[in-house]
């Protein structure tokens, strides 16, 4: 059994408002995607690494991975319109058999820990899917959109309630069938495991950590680097 990873990093960021797309802004002297790349190029498990990345950003991207010494596992691919596009085409090219296994993870998590990407891969061994998913702390309420905001029509118990992060990690062979799956139904998701769920498979979470953020508005870089000193 192989591991392998594939990392989105085809978005344009643009809630980011930082001129550039956020997965390639600066974080303690790298780039964003280069810190998410480290982590998973140390797990020893880990055969390659498939980044999805826009056509015109391909030099930039295969100069940095050159630079910072993970040429040798990375494969970089072409990534799509939307992030289900991105990693079906790295999945498309990627040749494995049914009981290797995919993590797929968000270019800009970039905090991702050694310790969570082992937990995930323990529970896709003895599950089939996992992803790393964080407790609701706050009271979770479900609204209807309206003209001025947002008016609630249930609150939901926060125990029922899981955030999801990445890594998402699967079966390849599974992962495979319910992409094609979704293809055929014209279904989008914005998670793998939204993909995998919808195919009949249970997907089991791995608690993760609040540190974990996603790269996404202006101050999570400089959240980033706070948590990044305190390691
Ligand atoms: O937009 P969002 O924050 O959900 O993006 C999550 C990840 O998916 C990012 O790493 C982003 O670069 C990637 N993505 C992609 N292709 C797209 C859109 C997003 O690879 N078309």
């Amino acid at each position: 059994m192989r591991v392998f990873v594939i990392l989105p990093a085809a978005g344009l960021g643009t809630r980011m408002a930082a001129g550039q797309p956020k997965q390639f802004l600066e974080l303690a002297g790298a780039p964003i995607l280069i810190h998410s790349l480290s982590a998973f190029a140390q797990v020893p498990q880990v055969a390659a690494i498939y980044v999805a990345v826009r056509p015109s950003e391909q030099d930039r991207v295969e100069t940095q991975v050159r630079e910072h010494g993970f040429a040798e596992k990375v494969r970089i691919v072409p990534g799509g319109d939307t992030r289900q596009e991105s990693v079906a085409n790295a999945l498309n090219t990627l040749e494995c058999a049914d009981d290797d296994i995919v993590l797929v993870h968000d270019a800009v998590r970039p905090l991702i820990d050694a310790g969570t990407i082992a937990r995930t891969i323990e529970a896709v061994e003895k599950h089939d899917a996992a992803l790393v998913g964080l407790p609701a702390i706050d009271t979770i309420k479900q609204v209807e959109r309206t003209a001025d905001g947002a008016m609630i029509t249930a609150t939901i118990p926060r125990e029922y309630i899981v955030l999801a992060q990445t890594p998402q990690g699967f079966r390849c062979g599974l992962l495979k069938r319910a992409f094609a799956e979704a293809l055929a139904d014209g279904f989008t998701g914005t998670d793998e495991a939204s993909i995998v769920e919808r195919s009949g498979a249970q997907v089991f979470v791995v608690p993760g950590s609040p540190a974990n953020i996603k790269i996404t508005q202006p101050g999570d870089l400089e959240l980033a680097e706070f948590y990044l000193s305190r390691r």
